[in-house]
């Protein structure tokens, strides 16, 4: 049995389709609400909540391989309930910032996520994805709404991941020989800039999208209402305010590892337009 957490997520939904079309399972897929959440034929929905690990029993019963979005809960005693379920491999998210950026906040507390994993005596697989190209879905409101697109550091370009390419190494990762003990660092295949995604909306849309650049200051104030300031810094140091040669490196990891390019900004614009109309 699979468990897939995060499953009604951008990378979990991706994971168990892909893994349903190859025929892989038995699968089930992680949610707090199983009457809202939507997964492929199939796929068992078991309800539960990482937050609360004592009552992850249901959902762990027979699992022996997991996947596992890091952060959702504690994910020390995540790890020690999945270690007594019998889970043999667990197929971590974490970020590419434990590399780029290991003094930050949110890093830091990847890189004890992935150190637990290590120290577990269960298999771990390391995912450390850049930032998402889904991250653009939070101008989806302002698009829709025809106003302007305001992002920081317009100049700046970065091999933005599509969630798809993620879910695509955990797939194999979490099915084919090879890939236990190891760390893969994933990126998209080419530099993009926020205008030039803004763009690629904007042509997958078929019309104009108007883009403003704003100061980090500006930037600061909006991001620390909604995710708190130093969540805020951290995000900007990452995006544009504290790049470094190793997060702005587009790197061959997702297609060495499934055999297929890895996918671009446009493609994932393409797919998820409706996002936007
Ligand atoms: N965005 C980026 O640029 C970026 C970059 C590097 C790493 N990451 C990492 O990627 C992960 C996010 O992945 P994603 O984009 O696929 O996720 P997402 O689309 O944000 O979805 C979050 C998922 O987590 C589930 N969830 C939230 N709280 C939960 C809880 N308490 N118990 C159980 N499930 C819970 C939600 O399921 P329900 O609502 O159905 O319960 C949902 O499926 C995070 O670990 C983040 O640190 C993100």
């Amino acid at each position: 049995m699979i468990l897939v957490t995060g499953a009604t997520g951008n990378i979990g939904s991706a994971l168990l389709k892909e893994l349903r079309a190859r025929g892989e399972g038995p699968l089930r897929g992680l949610t707090r609400d199983a009457a809202r959440a939507v997964f492929p034929e199939g796929v068992e929905a078991v309800e539960g909540d990482l937050a609360e690990t004592a009552a992850l029993g249901p959902a762990l019963e027979g699992v022996r391989s997991l996947f596992l979005v890091s952060r959702l809960g504690p994910d020390a005693d995540i790890l020690e309930a999945a270690r007594q379920a019998g889970v043999e491999h667990v197929v971590l998210v974490s970020s590419i910032t434990v590399q780029t950026h290991p003094h930050l906040g949110p890093a830091c507390e990847n890189l004890a996520v992935e150190q637990l994993l290590e120290a577990s005596g269960m298999a771990g697989t390391i995912l450390r994805p850049t930032q998402f190209a889904s991250n653009a879905l939070m101008w989806a409101a302002s698009i829709r709404g025809r106003e302007t697109v305001h992002a920081p550091y317009a100049r700046t370009a970065l091999p933005t991941i599509h969630p798809a390419d993620i879910a695509s190494v955990a797939r194999v990762a979490l099915t084919e020989p090879g890939h236990r003990g190891r760390t893969y660092a994933l990126t998209g295949p080419e530099p993009v800039t926020v205008r030039q995604q803004v763009e690629a909306i904007a042509a997958a849309l078929g019309r104009e999208v108007r883009f403003a650049e704003i100061s980090r200051r500006q930037a600061r104030e909006r991001w620390a209402a909604v995710f708190g300031p130093e969540a805020a810094d951290a995000v900007l140091d990452v995006t544009g305010g504290d790049v470094n040669d190793e997060l702005l490196k587009v790197r061959d990891t997702v297609s060495r590892v499934t055999g297929v390019p890895a996918r671009t900004f446009r493609q994932w614009a393409s797919e998820n337009a409706d996002a936007f109309r």
